[in-house]
């Protein structure tokens, strides 16, 4: 394990840092230079303010989670994740009131919380569990609830969205194997579609609810469109939050003391925990966007132009473990660590910045702590089989898998 020396931070941070919980993912070294264009014509960029300006601009749009194979062209309505401009603002100003902290506790608590008490006891009978099982039901069953997912024909909602996700996402070819993939894609989609989207959608139209599918209705989505942004919501929603569930609990069973801290804290404790294990271990590993004009940025006295039509990728992780903004031992899980900077929040760029931050990021805190909390305390909570770590095409992010806790 690398040596850390105590105390040496910036910002002058007493703990000695080499007792800290280390990044569990492999990365390589962040680069020295804070920007680079690639031989594919591809922009670098590494250093948090660059980053953060570009993700504020309003010169770039939307350049990673697929849109490559989505042809947005000839969508009348254009899933919140790639739309631009004020049709953007306006998507999003009207779905905010799904995810404020007072819809949260109002409408979602008392559901998380019954669905954390079932899961839990489920762990407590069984004794031994895979925790990125029980982090996929919890993180479906909650962006399910906030879409108004609620009609599903049979069960096994959880199962059928992993399927679909861990479909490879690849432009089509000739090849046999793509076509092959291409099609079982269709068919997983379809086997949603038919099963849990299709019977929701009849029963927001006969019973409008105040959820995404009723808004969406109202709006004037037809069912087809109603399916992509149920998608959308499914990726950005259910494939981060189940990774980030599984990765805080494999650094608290790993760190007997940040697990106790953590479930002895009072809750905004507890989710600035969180919030620096998120920072950390970032899901979306690196965001990315087209130039849509020529873009200016200003770095150690010197200007570069990123032009126009050129991509750009945004490295989150290095964005998140810069020395100059969170100091020393920036790999480590140091809750309470000074970030330097106006209005920088702790975790960072793991929720993105300007207009595409996430709209879930409040949610996604809320039930992880509600289920971690709750499942931390447990007596003899301990990991039976570390998880294995794959990297999605999707999230650009880690993946944990076969994660066996025991008690
Ligand atoms: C730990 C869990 C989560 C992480 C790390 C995460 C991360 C992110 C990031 C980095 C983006 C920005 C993408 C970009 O700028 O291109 C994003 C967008 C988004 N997230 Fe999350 N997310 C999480 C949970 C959730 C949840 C629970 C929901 C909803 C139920 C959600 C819904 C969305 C949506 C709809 C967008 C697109 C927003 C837009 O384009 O305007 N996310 N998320």
């Amino acid at each position: 394990m690398e040596t850390i020396t105590p105390s040496t931070s910036a910002t002058g941070c007493p703990i000695d840092h080499s007792q800290l919980s280390a990044r569990k993912v492999d990365r390589p070294p962040v680069p020295t230079l804070p920007l680079e264009c690639d031989d594919h014509g591809v922009w670098h960029i590494h250093r948090f303010d660059l980053v953060r300006k570009v993700l504020r601009s309003t010169q770039t749009r939307q350049g990673g989670f697929g849109v490559e194979y989505t042809n947005t062209a000839v969508m009348a309505k254009i899933p919140v994740l790639y739309a631009e401009g004020t049709t953007h603002t306006e998507q999003r100003k009207s779905t905010a009131r799904f995810f404020t902290p007072t819809t949260v506790s109002t409408r979602y608590r008392q559901f998380i919380d019954a669905q954390v008490d079932h899961l839990i006891a489920d762990f407590k009978a069984k004794r031994r569990a895979d925790l990125s099982e029980i982090s996929l039901a919890l993180a479906v069953q909650t962006a399910a609830r906030i879409v108004g997912l609620n009609r599903s024909l049979f069960n096994g909602m959880d199962q059928r969205l992993d399927s679909f996700f861990t479909m490879q996402m690849r432009p089509a070819s000739d090849s046999p194997w793509q076509k092959l993939a291409i099609l079982l894609n269709i068919r997983v989609m379809l086997a949603f579609f038919l099963v849990d989207v299709r019977p929701s959608i009849a029963e927001h139209r006969k019973h409008p609810q105040d959820d995404l599918i009723s808004h969406l209705l109202n709006q004037g989505y037809n069912d087809r469109e109603i399916l992509t942004e149920v998608v959308t919501y499914a990726a950005a929603g259910m494939v981060t939050t189940r990774e980030f569930i599984s990765m805080a609990a494999w650094h608290f069973l790993e760190h007997p003391d940040l697990r106790n801290r953590y479930v002895n804290a009072p809750e905004e404790e507890r989710q600035e925990i969180l919030h620096e294990i998120l920072r950390v271990e970032p899901i979306v590993g690196s965001i990315q966007r087209y130039a849509t004009e020529p873009i200016a940025l200003d770095y150690d006295g010197q200007q570069v132009q990123i032009p126009q039509g050129a991509k750009i990728d945004l490295d989150i992780y290095a964005s998140n473990t810069e020395h100059t903004v969170v100091g020393d031992a920036a790999d480590r899980v140091c809750p309470g660590r000074e970030i330097q900077g106006d209005q920088i929040p702790s975790m960072l760029m793991s929720f993105g910045d300007g207009a595409h931050r996430c709209p879930g990021a409040y949610v996604a805190i809320q039930e992880t702590d509600m289920l971690l909390s709750k499942l931390m305390a447990l007596d003899g909570i301990h990991i039976a089989q570390k998880p294995t770590i794959s990297w999605g095409d999707l999230s650009t992010g880690y993946e944990l898998r076969n994660f066996i806790i025991a008690l």
